[in-house]
Formats: structure tokens, sequence, C-alpha cells
């Protein structure tokens, strides 16, 4: 019954080289991850190829405000990036760059074929000019009234509180976010793709059951407002791949984006001798699949199935679009404190919790997904822990104790072993369709059936009886054996779980065949001694990584983490009274502590001068608390007391600091002969 192994490449978006991964961008990561490793675990030849997108205008600028050049930023962020998923066990076969020569030469490749055919378009376009950057500005970095309700301080291209869309030049007074200059317009010749000209192919590509019905909804609806030409140009200076025989002219990020995809699977080709074509030519017979979220379909299904197709390359088998994630409900936003960056998540918490808390929530459609703190801890708890793992801990114990960590020779109760065996397929088919919480829900019935055997069959109550030991052997092994078939099915979810529950049962559940396997159950057979698989997640971690986001992004000693300009514009102007409002003081710390439960806080006493306040500071990671007690330093003293869970913090320090969690922290301290109290300004 074993079918032919499948060729299969998949990949999920490129994180842009310019923030941090959060909770959000691993829902897809981790999406895809548990996908490649269930083809795998069944057999199949599957491959699983990322890349950091490294080009354009705002990774360009950031650089640039961290006074760095764009090489030395994407290396750094992604160093991070691969750190990150590392800590989540995404298991990438490779983890590349759209800045590499692969991707340069496929994206000259495509542009050139599109052009030898004629897609290509040269016009003439009018667009926004910073005189001061000497440089074209994306819309988003401009800003100014709205036409419509005359907020201030609106977008370029649509406006926060009307709801308003326009174009830049219909702002009244529109300012350049990166030198706060007023824009001129300037002629400039841009390259287009006729995407028109791909109309019918798309229409076929998109019809033939390859997207999920909302996809294909929404596709409908851009085919019937007409295909618009896509500008693929951009003007220098610009962070990207210039384009052949056009000087000063830049691929948009966009166009080599998605090559990215082809290039990274290139690399990896190289050095592991498997055929790129088998993949990539026209007819192709591998499957090539695209996991991205809902906001990036556009590019996904309209512009990458036609510049393949139209380059004489295989489009994809499918694209497969996830929603949002919320976080209590909530959009994540760096105000609200709800961006919870990987980094913070790993700080407190097991990745195997949100893994399962994520394939729990999972299913195939593009509908949004909430990451509710509460019932992520109960759910995880009650599941994995509570179901899951107390199955081998119930029943570890005895075969230890009586039987020198031997399994019995046989089953006693084949017709439950039968009752999981029938549900191996079901539970395959929903990790093929992405049905994953389908999955869960089957894999977490039969942990319900095996907790109750063990309810009915008492083993600690026989294991009294020296008369009845067989019996309690045959009961804890059986007991064992659906244990392990769960955490077969749960491998792809929770691989660190699985590979300690493996080293236990002392056999592999990681082999390429090891969903088979789960038709031979472990008989004779010595295990390990039981280690404790998995704790319980403490509330307090789960509650402190929440605090720990919201200071991220509103503490000062942690200025840069995480922001961009185009969310943070450097230039917006305040007036110096604004300024004066902000009651700056020299201070002397007094006490400096650690806080119990929290990695990054100090609690900090500060001399004022007369006053003492308390404070809570993130400079854990940089500071000896020892060292600072006498240090003087710079405070905010007039900042609203904020309320957290170690208790108030009344006021702040100021400190400079680097991009993320790599620039370190520093604090600023006046020269020798200020005193406490004195005010800065
Ligand atoms: N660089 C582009 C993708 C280029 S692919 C050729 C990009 N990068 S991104 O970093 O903004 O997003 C990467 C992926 O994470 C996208 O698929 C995006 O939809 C997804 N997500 C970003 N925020 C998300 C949530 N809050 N929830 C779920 N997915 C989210 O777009
Ligand atoms: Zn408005």
């Amino acid at each position: 019954m074993t079918a032919a192994p499948r060729k299969i490449l998949a990949t999920s978006a490129l994180p842009y080289a310019n923030g941090p991964i959060h909770l959000g961008h691993l829902v897809e990561y981790i999406q895809t991850d548990i996908w490649t490793r269930f083809q795998r675990l069944n057999g199949h030849e599957a491959y699983y190829v990322c890349a950091e997108d490294t080009h354009g205008t705002p990774i360009m600028l950031k650089a640039r405000a961290d006074g760095i050049t764009p090489e030395a930023l994407i290396q750094q962020v992604g160093d991070e990036h691969r750190r990150d998923f590392a800590g989540f066990n995404i298991a990438f076969d490779h983890y590349y760059t759209t800045h590499s020569p692969e991707n340069r030469d496929f994206s000259e490749f495509i542009f050139n074929r599109l052009k030898e055919k004629g897609h290509i378009e040269v016009r003439t376009i009018t667009q926004a000019y910073d005189p001061t950057e000497e440089m074209f500005l994306p819309d988003r970095f401009i800003r100014g009234t709205c036409p419509r309700c005359g907020a201030t301080e609106q977008n370029g291209d649509n406006c926060e509180v009307c709801g308003a869309t326009y174009a830049p030049t219909d702002l009244a007074d529109a300012v350049s976010v990166i030198s706060g200059a007023t824009p001129v317009l300037r002629d400039s010749e841009h390259y287009f793709v006729r995407l028109s000209d791909f109309e019918p192919m798309l229409r076929e590509w998109t019809g033939s059951g390859r997207l999920q019905t909302e996809v294909v909804n929404k596709l409908t609806e851009w085919f019937d407002a007409g295909l618009q030409d896509w500008d693929i140009s951009r003007d220098a200076p610009y962070f990207g791949f210039e384009i052949p025989d056009a000087p000063g002219k830049y691929f948009y990020v966009w166009l080599d984006a998605p090559i990215g995809y082809m290039a990274s699977f290139r690399n990896f080709c190289n050095s592991n001798g498997v055929d790129f074509d088998t993949f990539w030519a026209a007819d192709a017979s591998a499957e090539l699949y695209h996991f991205v979220g809902k906001d990036i379909l556009y590019f996904h299904t309209l512009f990458w199935p036609a510049m393949l197709y139209g380059a004489g390359f295989r489009t994809p088998t499918a694209v497969f679009t996830h929603g949002f994630l919320t976080i209590n409900g909530q959009k994540m936003s760096k105000s609200r404190g709800t961006f919870i960056t990987a980094r913070t998540y790993l700080d407190h918490l097991d990745p195997d919790y949100l893994r399962y808390y994520f394939a729990a929530k999972l299913n195939n459609r593009v509908e949004d997904l909430d990451f509710n703190v509460e019932d992520f801890v109960t759910r995880v708890n009650a599941d994995l822990v509570g179901k899951v793992v107390n199955i081998a801990s119930r029943c570890s114990g005895f075969i230890e104790k009586h039987f020198e960590g031997q399994l019995s020779g046989a089953l006693p109760d084949l017709s439950l072993d039968a009752r999981f065996q029938e549900q191996h397929e079901v539970i395959c088919q929903h990790f093929e369709n992405r049905e994953y919480s389908r999955a869960i829900r089957e894999i977490m019935a039969l942990a319900d059936l095996a907790n109750q055997y063990i309810n009915d069959h008492k083993p600690w109550i026989i294991a009294k009886d020296p008369d009845q030991r067989d019996e309690l052997q045959a009961v804890c092994t059986q007991g064992l054996n659906l244990f392990r078939m769960l955490i077969t099915w749960l491998a792809p979810v929770v691989p660190d779980l699985a590979e300690r529950s493996a080293e236990f049962l002392r056999h592999p559940i990681a082999s390429a065949d090891a969903l088979r396997c789960i038709k031979q159950p472990l008989l004779n057979h010595p295990i390990g001694p039981f280690s404790r698989l998995l704790d319980r997640i403490d509330p307090d971690r789960a509650q402190a990584m929440m605090e720990e986001t919201q200071l991220m992004f509103d503490e000062p000693t942690r200025p840069s983490a995480g922001k961009h300009l185009h969310d943070d514009p450097l230039s917006s102007e305040i007036s110096i009274d604004e300024f004066s409002k902000v009651d700056l003081r020299v201070v002397r710390i007094q006490t400096a502590e650690t806080v119990e439960g929290a990695d990054k806080l100090l609690k900090l006493t500060l001399d004022l001068g007369g006053e003492t306040r308390e404070v809570f500071a993130g400079i854990k990671s940089a500071y000896d608390p020892k060292t600072l007690v006498g240090r003087q330093v710079v405070m905010v003293a007039n900042l609203a007391p904020r309320k957290m869970r170690f208790g108030v913090s009344n006021g702040m320090i100021l400190a400079a600091s680097g991009t993320d969690d790599a620039g370190g922290i520093f604090l600023l301290s006046p020269d020798t002969g200020a005193e406490p109290g004195m005010r800065v300004r």
C-alpha cells in the first residue's frame, strides 16, 4: 500500500532583513515546518528552503540610520533570524539570502527572457522626489494632511483616521519622512511587466484547484478589475540588483524576492547533489508549494506564476495561504505591547509549546488565529503534559522497577491497538491537507482512550500483588505502546519532545519511515529510565514574557529595538515646549538588584537629591547590579508610574542601544561634577 516517494519542494515567505522574527511570522514557518517534517517522516523526498529578503528602500534607510552598510545590516539581521529559527526547530534544508550571485543570475535571466518575448515596457512616470536626499520617495516615506478629513501626519497613500486612499501628490502639506523636505515631482523612466499578457495563462492556473476557495474569490475580483502593468524598476539610490543595460535602474525588491526561492534551492542543489531541473524545469515532475500570508497573495498568485511561465519555468503546484496572528484578540503592535518577538518567547518558554498551540489551531483556510496567553497555557498543559506525557509517566516506573526496563512480549488488548492503527490514515490525511487542528483533535481523542485504559487497569493496584506481575508488565507495555503511537504522530509538531521520547523508548522516531513503523509495537524491548519529558508551562513565565514584551517597546533603554524608519519617523519634529515637558534629572543609583522571575530587569533605587525613586530597568543583560551602585545616570522623572507584575516603576533611566538584542545597552552618565537632582536639558 506504500505509494512511491514524492519529490516535494516547499517554501515559506522570505522575512525582511530589517526587523526581528515575531510570533506572527512563526505561524508560517511552523506551519511549513510541520508539513515538510510530516512528508519526510512519511518517506518522501521533501525539501524546505527559505532565505533573507534583503533588498529595497527600507533596508537601505535602516542601514543608513544605524550607520552601517546594507551588507552589514543584512548579515547581522540574518544571523539573528537564523538563531531564532533554530530556536524554534525550523528545519530548513537551506536558508540563504536574496543578495546572492545565484539570485542575481536568475533575476537577470528571467528579466531578459520576459524582455525578449516583448512583455517588458519602458514608460516615463512622475513621482515624488526628495530634493535634499536626492531620491524618489516610496509612498510610505511621505506624510502629510489627509485631503479628505484633514487629519495631520498621515501616510502617503492612505489615512488611518478616515480610511481614505489617495496619491501622495494629493496631500496638502507633504513632507519627506527621511529629510523633512517638501517633495517635488520629477519624471523618470520605469520598466513594467505587462501582466495582462498573461491573463489567459493565469486564469487557467488559478482555476485548476491549486488555490483555496477564498483565494480564488479574491483573484476573481482582481481579474474583474483588470490586471495592471507591474512596475519592476526603482531608481538609484537603491539597495538591490542593477538592471542589465540600464545604469542607475534597479530591480524592485519584489521582483527578485520570489526568485530567491529558486536561488536558495539552486545553491542547495550545488552542494548536495540534488537535480535542480527536476524541480524547476517547465516539465518538472516534482511538486512545488509556497506557504504565504494573506497580505502577499497578489505577488504569489499573479506576478510570480506569470514570471515563471514567461521565462520558461514550471509554475507552482499550489500556493497555501494562511491568515494573520492576533495576540489576546488584538493586532500585533509594538505600542500595545503585543509584539512578541521570537527571542522574547524563547527567553521564557519551550518552542514545542508554541508549535503545539499553533498546530492545535491551524486549518487549511485563510482564517486569522489568536494567541491567547491563558488559553495557550491551559491547552498545552492539559493536552501535551496532562494527556500525552502522562501516559508514559504512569507506566514507565513499574517497568523500570519490576522488569528492569523490559517490555512484555505481547499486547494484552489487541483491539485497542487496532483502534489506534485504524486512525493512522485519517491523521496522516489531515496533516497532508494542512488540517492540523483536526489531526490534533484525533490524536487527543486517542490519548483520552489510552488514559482510560490505564484508569481501567490500575497498574498502581496490580503492582501491590506479586502474583500479578505478568499482568502489570503487559498493561504498562500496552500503555507505553499507545504513547509511542501518539508521540510518533506528534513528531512533526513537537520535535524536541519526540526526540526525548525516542531516547526514553530507546527507539528512533525521526527515521524516514517512522510513520509506517507505527504498525509494529515495541515488544520484548528495553526502555530507558523515565525522565521528565516535558514540564507544564508555568503561567508566571508566560506572564513574564508578556511583560517583557511591553517593556521592550516603551522602555527607552531599548530605544531602537525593532523599530524602523517607516513606523517611527526619526525626523518628525517636536517643539522646544514639548521637549521641555520632559523632566530629565541626574540621579545616583543607591541600590540595584535582580528581580525574581524577570530575565531582563533590574530593580533600582535612585537618589534624586533628597527624594528617592524605585524604577525597573531592562538592563540586566548589560550590567552587573553590583557595578551600578553609586553611579550617576540620567532619568525621566515625570513619567507616569507604570504598574508591573514586580511592582510599580516610577520613571525610567536613559541608555543608548543598538538594533534589537545585538547592539548592547549603554547607560548615559553626566561628567564628573554633576550632582543628583540637577536638571538635564
Ligand atoms: N519579504 C516579504 C516576503 C517575500 S516572499 C518572496 C515579506 N516579509 S515579512 O517579513 O513581512 O513577512 C513574512 C511572512 O510572514 C509573510 O508571509 C507574512 O504574511 C507573514 N506574517 C507577517 N506577520 C504575520 C502575522 N501577524 N500573522 C501571520 N503571518 C504573518 O512579506
Ligand atoms: Zn482622513
